[in-house]
């Protein structure tokens, strides 16, 4: 049970942009249905959409093997909107001409109309618009008409209304766009005569219903995880299939933060007494981590314990024998970062699409009641199911936990100095060109601020060895004097970040920080001195899905009164703040 819950009027063609989702998401905001697919998907396949979206991307058009699109869209008669690299697309496959820009623009202009047109109907003559792009429409399609112009960009907007067919240079599914969803709406109303057929609120029958069609007489067992996505699925399937058809499993793996099994066992037991029973892992997971570093191998270790758990609870439990299916919190991204949709590169393997899980999801033994929505949707889903907001307003948690946040060092090693700061023989993960990078990390040996945060973007851009930046708020001794020492994933390091992860998570919740941010990971590095061998990384960011995040600074004085609290833990001895922007930097270090 993955499959659509309407049928979408709107396809997204994703051509590799990291904004592709943000598109689907603002269309689905304005109450109509969207989805996302490849942008090479076959126009076969699109027949009967209202209307499609070809989405921005990173490359040029003229990059060998840029995204593309099929040809045979242009003749399904339905309106296309090009976004950013969709709309010199567009102009490239429709006989206009895409120029190669040397330096690009990005960030805030101003849109002025040239031609009234549906497209901009209803909104003032000039306003401000968000761009981000290095190549421009030099010479439209033909049949195109010019709609507006910034003052760096002519072929801003373009359209042709007799085919219905339009290109923006800008983004208007951002917010710094500020008529973005006006714009987005005469698309799809106007344009494309969308009706009004999506609202997350109000499914959960819906919802309840399909899931006893999929289940048909088979029963369904859980692995919850505490975050809201298990939670929101399994109270579904409780409610579709009643408590006697439905199983949780809540495997403490011993990665988990301070207090979460506590959290767990009381939220299930509120909902349903008895519904889930709390496996203890922890020896099992960390006897199988040990001395591991690389982090696609912990994930991957993490990952195939789980499944071997699963199935002697499967087989213990004889959830074999009677007729069994898994039911899992996957949401609409899940599907796509991992690779589902063709142009976005592994970045990290999400364990909910393990080998194991793949098999039983091709056996149709798997049940994904969330699988077609977005975290805020399934949030609003959660509401109406009365949830409590303690839970839904969690920030996301990684199901491997704690252990891709705490670093581990098989090598001694010391900083090397350079003009621009000191670069850690520590190497984390990163996304650059939509592929992954693993590298090293430059400190600055300063206080963070917008400044320096301007410099740190610079500096990923400019030195190929780092990935990614962080300032030093605090630590007992002068930075040249730390080094990395070989460090597993013990316990006793566990234990640490554990309670540093606590007391971070308390000073936000006390001063209002957390609802600043999206996430806010902290991560343990083993970079110290001989007698307190670790220090912390504090890695707030905003961000709408996780696609891509914004480091976000903190006030001066909930950063001091966090710093002096961490250097009081035993054995850390420096806080660090992470700088990085996703891209380049990933939200996790692993
Ligand atoms: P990155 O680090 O890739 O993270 O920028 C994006 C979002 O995904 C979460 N994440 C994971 N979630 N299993 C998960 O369930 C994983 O292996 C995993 N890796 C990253 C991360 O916390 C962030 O919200």
């Amino acid at each position: 049970m993955t499959g659509a819950p309407v049928q979408p009027q709107i396809t997204v063609l994703d051509a590799g942009g990291q904004y592709c989702h943000l598109i689907a998401r603002k269309v689905r905001e304005s109450g109509v249905y969207a989805e996302v697919r490849p942008s090479n998907t076959a126009a076969e396949e699109l027949k009967g959409r209202r209307g499609l979206i070809i989405s921005g991307g990173p490359s040029s058009v003229y990059e060998p093997g840029s995204p593309s699109v099929d040809r045979g869209i242009f003749d399904l008669g339905v309106p296309v909107l090009g976004i950013c690299y969709g709309h010199q697309l567009m102009a490239h496959l429709l006989g206009g001409l895409v120029e190669r820009g040397e330096k690009g623009e990005y960030g805030l202009a101003i849109l002025e109309h040239r031609e009234q047109d549906a497209l901009l109907a209803g909104l003032p003559e000039r306003h401000q618009v968000w761009m981000s792009h290095r190549d421009t429409v030099a010479v439209m399609p033909p049949g195109f008409r010019l709609l507006a112009s910034t003052a760096t960009c002519r072929v801003a907007a373009m359209g042709d209304p007799a085919r219905r067919f339009y290109g923006v240079q800008f983004h208007p599914e951002v917010v710094h766009t500020l008529f973005g969803r006006q714009i987005l709406e005469n698309f799809l109303f106007a344009i494309c005569g969308c009706r009004k057929d999506w609202n997350p609120r109000g499914r959960v029958a819906e919802l309840e219903a399909a899931i006893r069609r999929a289940a048909g007489e088979r029963n369904v067992f859980f692995f919850v995880s505490g975050g809201v996505d298990s939670a929101v699925a399994f109270t579904l399937c409780l409610r579709a299939l009643g408590p006697r058809r439905v199983r949780g499993f809540y495997v403490d793996t011993g990665l988990m933060r301070e207090g979460e099994t506590q959290f767990v066992r009381e939220l299930f037991e509120r909902l349903a007494p008895g519904s889930v029973e709390i496996v203890e892992a922890a020896p099992r997971f960390l006897g199988s981590l040990n001395g591991v570093c690389d982090p696609e191998r912990k994930r991957q270790i993490i990952g195939d314990e789980f499944l071997r758990i699963q199935q002697e609870i499967l087989e213990s439990g004889h959830f074999l024998e009677g007729d069994w299916i898994l039911g899992q919190g996957t949401i609409y991204p899940d599907t796509i970062e991992s690779g589902g949709s063709g142009q976005a590169a592994v970045i990290k393997t999400h364990h909910n699409r393990a080998p194991g899980v793949q098999r039983l999801l091709e056996a149709g033994s798997v049940i994904e009641p969330l699988s077609s929505f977005y975290k805020d949707e399934v949030r609003e889903i959660g509401r109406e199911l009365g949830l409590p907001e303690e839970l839904l307003e969690r920030h996301p948690f990684p199901g491997p936990g704690l252990a891709i946040r705490c670093l581990c060092a098989e090598t001694e090693g010391t900083l090397e100095q350079h003009s621009e700061g000191w670069i850690a023989p520590l190497r984390s993960v990163g996304v650059q060109g939509d592929s992954r990078s693993y590298r090293a990390v430059l400190i600055l040996d300063e206080q963070p601020g917008p400044e320096i945060q301007a410099t740190a973007a610079e500096l990923v851009n400019r030195l190929a060895r780092i990935n990614r930046v962080v300032a030093r708020v605090a630590g007992r001794a002068p930075l040249g004097e730390l080094r990395v020492r070989p460090a597993a994933l013990s316990p006793e390091r566990l234990g640490r970040l554990r309670r540093a992860d606590a007391v971070v998570r308390e000073l936000s919740r006390r001063s209002g920080f957390d609802r600043q941010v999206w996430q806010f990971p902290v991560i343990l590095i083993p970079l110290g001195e001989a007698e307190r061998a670790d220090s912390v990384v504090l890695r707030p960011v905003d961000s709408v899905d996780g696609m891509t995040a914004r480091a976000v600074l903190m006030d001066r004085a909930l950063l001091e009164e966090m710093a002096a609290a961490l250097l009081e833990i035993e054995g850390i001895s420096s806080v660090f703040y992470d700088l990085t922007h996703k891209p380049p930097g990933t939200i996790e270090w692993e």
